[in-house]
């Protein structure tokens, strides 16, 4: 399908073009054009142009008019203010540009990147034989959505589940259960998620317990800690044990979550390990690093702690041992030369930039990262209550991710039973789970990433106000009209006038593409939201406005059906892209 180029891409060139004849020896100028309430269009571009051109903005502007070539998509143009030009283009023009992207059934005309590149993004990244906590949600969620985002824009994603699955505390842990064979059943006997995670927290804390008690089950622990290190099998296999067990658990939240997550992706610390020396090598050798106090470390000139002393990076401890810093140098290295990746992406809690900061500048002055491949940490906020402090139960513990979506998915079958007339029970949980995973997901996107958020579900799933319940409810809706118009069907007629609403509502959905493209850009889930919300909003105020199945003439009937059924393909692509779900019927 050819991509439909969108009205504002049109009139911007139109525009460009017009500035250029206009005053050819300025060698062109942005019209800086944008949405306006006064027109369809307003263009600032005249007055910057004028200044570099010493000419008088006004007349410079009625020059441009001039220049226009209008070729049925500019219906006026005026000039305003200083040398502003409003713009209307006609309604031939925005219906025809809607048709044209309704025959697109699968990207509603919204072109790919001409050259994409490969960005691998690191996200939902929970750890080994631990709970995963609101912090994980907000990784795996604003992730998703933005890997949706930019596999859209063309772009070609790897994802990386960089999960914690090394570390001393496994000589604990394995060493327990070398002790106690019993705790720890054979694989697979703990069929679900929750049972997983329950043997886990078990084990965890009966061996915590031995530990902090007994100082030769400590001294056991650390040599079992060499053990793994050294890649003694029967230590390897228990670890491995672990891992497994934990996935069960993880694989049974994602799903709760509504998300696709890849064996071959889950790619964790651990993957990194017989790459270390060599990165700790390189880093030497090109004087990157630095012997102190044994260890090898990296420094920064703007990165001091308390007394003014430097903080530096740890990449090697003084006893040999390889961290943290190691494993994402590491990763950083395969990212770029085994998975040629132009852009890497974190999805990482804020209280993790120092470590990326150092991270990236190492690797920046290491070579791994230039001006062809950038890093950047999409550093998340914290997750509040809602009560504004950082979100803990009333014991003071923090919540568990599985109750938090149970809860959100047994407040939305409230929302959904009540709204419902004509729907069976089983109807109603499956609606329940769509809307209450939704109204998580698109609370946490519908901020920016940045900010922390509150986590408040009385809130979220309300019908009212920007959450997807509403969204979701405005689909239901135009599924419902679509079914009653029975053997109507929508259809675009480029010769009716359009009011108002029509028009805003017209105008907004050609920008979709545009506003996908500008969002994946600068990593901003959020302005999709934005967008969908608005052109929500704007359906609502059409719907109030424009009668659809009681409109004068079937023509009118049909277009509006057609605008309609528009407006519910890209509400639908655009929750789609955020990973969350339109239901047909709420
Ligand atoms: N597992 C870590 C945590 O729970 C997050 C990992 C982030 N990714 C990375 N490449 N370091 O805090």
């Amino acid at each position: 399908m050819a991509p439909v180029p969108s009205i504002t891409a049109s009139v911007n060139a139109r525009l460009a073009d017009a500035l250029t004849s206009a005053l050819p020896e300025a060698g062109g100028a942005d019209p800086l054009l944008r949405r306006s309430d006064r027109a369809d269009y307003q263009a600032n571009g005249i007055l910057a142009l004028a200044k570099k051109a010493k000419a008088n903005p006004r007349e410079l502007a009625t020059q441009v008019v001039e220049k226009i070539a209008n070729g049925g998509l500019i219906a006026d143009v005026e000039v305003s203010g200083p040398g502003f030009l409003n713009v209307t283009v006609t309604d031939r023009a925005i219906t025809e540009t809607l048709a044209a992207r309704a025959a697109d059934t699968d990207r509603l005309g919204v072109p790919t990147k001409p050259e994409p590149g490969v960005t691998v993004i690191d996200y939902a990244q929970p750890n080994v034989a631990k709970e995963m906590h609101v912090g994980h949600l907000r990784s795996a969620v604003i992730g998703d959505a933005l890997r949706g985002m930019l596999d859209f824009t063309g772009e070609r994603t790897i994802g990386r589940h960089h999960i914690g699955d090394w570390g001393t505390q496994f000589g604990m842990l394995i060493q327990y259960v070398i002790e106690h064979p019993d705790e720890l059943p054979a694989a697979g006997t703990d069929a679900d998620g929750e049972q997983a995670m329950s043997t886990l927290n078990r084990i965890y804390k009966a061996s915590r317990a031995v530990f902090d008690a007994d100082e030769d089950f400590k001294e056991r622990a650390r040599k079992r800690v060499v053990a793994l290190q050294s890649g003694d099998k029967e230590t390897l296999d228990l670890w491995q044990r672990f891992v497994d067990e934990s996935k069960v658990y993880f694989y049974s939240v994602f799903e709760k979550l509504d998300m696709e997550i890849r064996d071959d992706e889950i790619v964790g610390e651990s993957a990194y390990n017989d790459g270390m020396p060599e990165t700790a090598r390189i880093l030497e050798e090109t004087g990157v690093a630095v012997r102190s106090d044994g260890a090898l470390v990296v420094f920064f000139d703007d990165i001091k702690g308390k007394d003014d002393q430097p903080v530096p990076l740890i990449v090697q401890k003084a006893d040999g041992g390889f961290g943290y810093a190691a494993s994402d140098l590491t990763a950083i290295r395969n990212r770029v030369t085994d998975l040629d990746a132009t852009s890497l992406l974190y999805v990482v809690d804020v209280r993790q930039s120092l470590h990326f900061k150092m991270v990236f500048e190492t690797a920046r002055r290491a070579g791994w990262l230039s001006d062809e491949v950038s890093a950047h940490n999409m550093a998340y906020g914290t997750v509040l209550g809602a009560d504004g402090k950082p979100f803990k139960t009333r014991a003071g513990e923090t919540v568990r991710l599985e109750d938090l979506l149970d809860e959100a998915v047994q407040r939305a079958a409230e929302v959904v039973r009540e709204k419902a007339r004509d729907l069976t029970e089983d109807e109603i949980q499956e609606r329940a789970a769509q809307v209450g995973i939704g109204a998580v997901k698109y609370a946490d996107l519908s901020t920016s990433p940045s900010r922390d958020y509150k986590f408040d579900l009385d809130q979220m799933v309300s019908l009212n106000g920007d959450t997807s319940v509403y969204l979701q409810y405005a689909y239901a809706r135009i599924q419902s009209i679509l079914r009653k118009a029975g053997s109507t069907a929508p259809a675009a007629h480029a010769e009716l006038e359009l009011a108002p609403a029509e028009r805003a509502l017209g105008l907004h959905l050609d920008a979709f593409g545009d506003t996908v493209f500008e969002a994946a850009a600068e990593y901003a889930p959020h302005k999709l939201a934005a967008y969908l919300y608005q052109l929500a909003s704007l359906y609502t105020s059409f719907y109030d406005k424009c009668p659809v199945l009681k409109a004068d003439s079937t023509e009118q009937v049909e277009n509006r059906l057609f605008l309609c059924d528009l407006t519910a393909r890209t509400l639908h692509r655009g929750m789609a892209l955020l990973g969350i779900r339109t239901p047909e019927k709420l």
